[in-house]
């Protein structure tokens, strides 16, 4: 027996005021229907199945390297007639676990739970205590304490002043067999309130043959919880943002505020021994970010698909990206690493100074106002302040090559292709174009004048 998904995203958001299709705003930085791809995913589904519906270019382009079955829904006429899009691709033997759309938070561990349940029950519903049950399926339960077997689900708008007191609702998640939900799909009609074919009926029909119907609840009512405006999706996204820097602080990292963290992908920290890494305020990690040991990150840095090493300090508003920094550096205040950076063990890059495809060798300095762009730079280098490598002669990009030990003097503008051989030294202000040997002085620069009967002009009166 396979697992199949069916998520369901037709509906048009109308509420979120945006071009953009609701399941494509991000949680986290990524698309929330992907996180929901991604979840299952996880659990090793067989077949994903998305019922779709507006902004199809938008979606198809956005999810394009996923693969799933792409179910077109042309009129929005309820959730069951969404899920009946998905049948052709069913099988009678598949499990078949419904999601929506627009809940991105959903764990894969609550479906793993409500997978359990479904291997003793016919269907599996995924149902949860509200506080304010206003607007969603109400669970309707044997007896009347509401404690017996479930019976059905009515909708908000379809229920009798009691059933508006159940506080035990509908997630829209679900699992029954392909072959039970083909059957019950095809008796469904749109007689309710809201002329809808609801998806929730099949519950009742359940019920009517007799069938074993089991509920299970996550962890948090936040994992079920839908976004339809803004306001929603900012409390999800500081809701998953507590959850990630409380992961983080229980691995052993310092943050000064949780809720001035954010994290947009995955942060990989160094194991076993203490971690003790440091994280200051309005900090913004995104994409793959590994961090090592004794790390601090200071405030207002953005870090982005880079790897830190050991005990390295990034100082103050400073951006990193696709960089590697080497154990012992220190990044910033103020400093840029572009993608392409390598900075090797205990290098420094002080403030203004912005560096792309270039490699600062062990020890080496560039500890203020510098562009450093497709440079080989050696170990311990001294790269004085205001020095740039002018590497773009407006069509080509060219190498500037720095020896080990070699003294760059501040101001200097180094034209490539160029090399500065080892030990050599560069006087402050000199434009070098031409190789400049090992151990060698270069400089080029006008000579100074010293005019000794000069007089200052004076004022006329
Ligand atoms: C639905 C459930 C309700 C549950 C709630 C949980 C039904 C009838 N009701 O109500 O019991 O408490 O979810 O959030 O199922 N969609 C389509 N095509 C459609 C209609 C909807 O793809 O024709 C998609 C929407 O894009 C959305 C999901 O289905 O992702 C849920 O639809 P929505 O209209 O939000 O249902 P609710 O009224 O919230
Ligand atoms: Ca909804």
């Amino acid at each position: 027996m396979s697992l199949s998904v069916v998520i369901l995203a037709a509906g048009k958001g109308t509420r979120m005021k945006s071009a953009l299709p609701k399941v494509l705003h991000p949680i986290a930085g990524k698309p929330m229907v992907q996180r929901i791809i991604d979840t299952v995913k996880s659990l090793g589904a067989e077949q994903i199945n998305l019922v779709y519906g507006h902004g199809a270019d938008q979606l198809k382009s956005a999810l394009e390297h996923n693969s799933v079955n792409w179910c077109h829904q042309a009129e929005q006429l309820g959730t069951g007639h969404a899920v009946q899009q998905a049948l052709p691709h069913i099988q009678d033997s598949d499990d078949v676990l419904i999601l929506v759309g627009d809940a991105p938070l959903i764990k894969a561990s609550t479906l793993q739970r409500l997978m359990e349940v479904k291997k003793a029950a016919d269907v599996a519903l995924l149902t949860v205590d509200l506080e304010d049950p206003t607007g969603m399926g109400r669970i309707i339960r044997e007896g009347d304490q509401g404690k017996g077997s479930i019976k059905a689900i009515v909708e908000h708008k379809d229920a009798t002043p009691e059933q508006l007191a159940i506080r035990e609702i509908n997630t829209g998640i679900m699992i029954m067999s392909g072959a039970d939900l083909k059957r019950w799909v095809s008796q469904l009609d749109n007689n309710n309130a809201q002329n809808e074919y609801y998806l929730v009926d099949v519950i009742a029909m359940a019920a009517n043959e007799g069938k074993h119907i089991q509920s299970a609840q996550p962890d948090t009512a936040i994992e079920v919880e839908g976004i339809n405006n803004r306001v929603q999706l900012a409390r999800l996204e500081r809701a998953f943002q507590r959850e990630q820097a409380e992961a983080l602080m229980m691995q052993g990292v310092t943050l000064f505020d949780p809720a001035r963290l954010d994290i947009r992908g995955e942060v990989e920290t160094g194991q076993d021994v203490a971690i003790d890494i440091t994280i200051d305020v309005n900090v913004v990690l995104q994409g793959k970010v590994k961090l090592g040991n004794n790390v601090s990150i200071g405030a207002n840095c953005i870090l982005i698909d880079c790897e830190i090493g050991d005990g390295v300090v990034i100082e103050a508003n400073s951006i990193v990206q696709q960089a590697k920094v080497a154990a012992h550096c220190v990044v910033g205040p103020y400093a840029r690493l572009r993608p392409g950076t390598v900075l090797d063990e205990g290098a420094k890059v002080g403030n203004f100074v912005e560096m792309k495809k270039a490699v600062l060798g062990k020890g080496s300095k560039a500890n203020h106002l510098s562009y450093i762009g497709d440079a080989e730079v050696g170990e311990n280098v001294n790269i004085g302040a205001g020095t740039i490598t002018c590497n773009y002669d407006g069509v080509n990009k060219s190498k500037t090559i720095i020896g080990d030990g070699a003294f760059i003097g501040s101001n200097s503008a180094l034209v490539a292709p160029v090399e500065i051989g080892k030990n050599a030294t560069v006087g402050a202000g000199s434009t070098i174009n031409k190789p400049v040997p090992d151990n060698n002085l270069a400089v080029a620069r006008a000579k100074q004048r010293v005019n000794d009967n000069w007089k200052r002009p004076v004022k006329k009166s």
